[in-house]
């Protein structure tokens, strides 16, 4: 017996077709393959599902989290969540049948809370995860899923640059887009997702892939309704096999006036806090940059108002400087605004380092911003980098005589550390 058939009612775990993105996040971190897709849905088979949660903080839309209390024996099948262009409306259920907290749950929105019964947890956080659910308690309220691909929002190209040395083989652009007139409000540590043009082996569109704003709030240009993102021209499969990536590809080859087909947009957890003291640890990689490169502007835009003056420190880590995007606008910036640490994995004659050994040399500098509670830590880029940074954290928090567990647990509470790696 599954925990689909255990009880007379379930809460349902469903997708909301209309805001998913199909970008594969929650079929990649279920760790019981509960979800599956086909060429049109991404669903949840109510058979093997158990509510663990581990899909729902890195869906960057929100479609996946969404409870629809039924009975057991008419929950929706996986065929008939293919078929779906809308969620289904809540079915009466016989009075005696209904669960009320679930009920309060489902008409909110929110997660069910009792789906994490098996996870160590701190104000609500279950200790499985790397990072915070929720955001700084001063980030600014952000806008999520105002285009979604029923509703997309056109861009068009006003810059497009590569940030990479020409002779290296990480080819990585900064595309500007203008909106007009077209609100499109967004948040620094926020994404859009672009949809490619052209369809797939199996002639259907093809799904609008995820890029990080790298801009700031008031824009690329200040003032102007325009973002920018940062793209990394994919030319090889992760097994090193020649493969051109559609919509890597797409990007990078855009001419200044082509327009794009844009939705989102997403993300309300990995926000910077809204606080002229508030200090930032950022700890990237490659094109993980975005991000990064969207505060520190906000802090620099700031500043110069003297609206800012917390701590800044950056974990950049890169091939060699050549490829490391924004490398020359990064050297620019005054040491006393931001403390820069690159880590060069394949700089000629000097060994290979990782940013998690920055983080360990800058060990004393690092406890030191971890002391203050406005101090808060972004991770963004490959996902193997999230292993080696919370070991290195451990590691620096362990040598400071604290109990890394606790602290760990009390930087997700409080919305202090955030991860986004792919
Ligand atoms: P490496 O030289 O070992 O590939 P990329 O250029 O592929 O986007 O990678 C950006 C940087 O991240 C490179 O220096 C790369 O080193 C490094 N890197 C690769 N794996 C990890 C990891 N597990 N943790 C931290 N950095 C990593």
């Amino acid at each position: 017996m599954t925990a689909a058939t255990a009880t007379p009612v379930m809460k349902q775990h469903l997708i909301d077709p209309e805001i998913c993105i199909r970008c594969n996040t929650c079929e990649e971190t279920c760790p019981i393959d509960a979800i599956t897709h086909d060429a049109n849905n991404y669903v949840v088979d109510p058979e093997i599902c158990n509510s663990c949660m581990a899909c729902v903080p890195p869906c960057p839309t929100g479609a996946i989290d969404n409870w629809l209390q039924v009975l057991t024996s008419e929950a929706y099948s996986k065929d008939e969540q293919f078929s779906w262009d809308v969620l289904p409306e809540a079915k009466e259920l016989p009075a005696e049948l209904i669960d009320t907290d679930v009920a309060a749950e489902t008409e909110t929105g929110r997660a069910p809370v009792s789906g994490e019964d098996d996870t160590e947890s701190l104000e609500g956080v279950p200790s499985t995860e790397a990072g915070a659910r929720i955001p700084p308690w001063s980030a600014v309220h952000p806008y999520v899923n105002l285009y979604t691909h029923k509703n997309v929002a056109t861009a068009t190209v006003v810059g497009n640059y590569r940030v990479t040395d020409e002779d290296t083989e990480s080819d990585i652009h900064h595309i500007v887009l203008d909106f007009g007139t077209l609100p499109f409000p967004v948040l620094e540590g926020q994404s859009i997702a672009i949809f490619p043009p052209g369809t797939d082996a199996n002639g259907r569109a093809y799904h609008a892939r995820q890029y990080s704003i790298a801009s700031p709030r008031d824009g690329e240009r200040p003032k102007y309704n325009n973002l920018s993102i940062t793209v990394k021209r994919v030319t090889t499969d992760y097994d090193g096999n020649p493969v051109n990536g559609v919509c890597s590809n797409y990007l990078c080859d855009l001419q200044k006036n082509d327009t794009v087909k844009v939705i989102g947009p997403f993300g309300n957890t990995f926000l910077m806090p809204n606080l002229a003291h508030a200090n930032i640890i950022m700890i990237c990689t490659g094109t993980g940059s975005a991000p990064m490169r969207a505060m520190t502007e906000r802090c620099r835009r700031l500043t110069k108002n003297r609206e800012y003056n917390g701590k800044l420190m950056l974990f950049f880590g890169a091939r060699t400087e050549r490829e490391l995007p924004y490398f020359g606008p990064l050297m620019n910036l005054p040491k006393d605004f931001i403390d820069i640490n690159l880590a060069l994995s394949r700089a000629p004659e000097q060994p290979k380092r990782y940013v998690q050994d920055l983080i360990r040399e800058r060990a004393a500098d690092v406890l030191n911003l971890l002391d203050d509670a406005e101090t808060y830590i972004y991770v963004c880029g490959l996902k193997g980098m999230e292993v080696g940074v919370i070991e290195a954290l451990q590691e620096v928090v362990s040598s400071g005589g604290k109990h890394w567990p606790d602290v760990h647990a009390q930087l997700k509470a409080q919305g202090r550390l955030h991860f986004e790696t792919y």
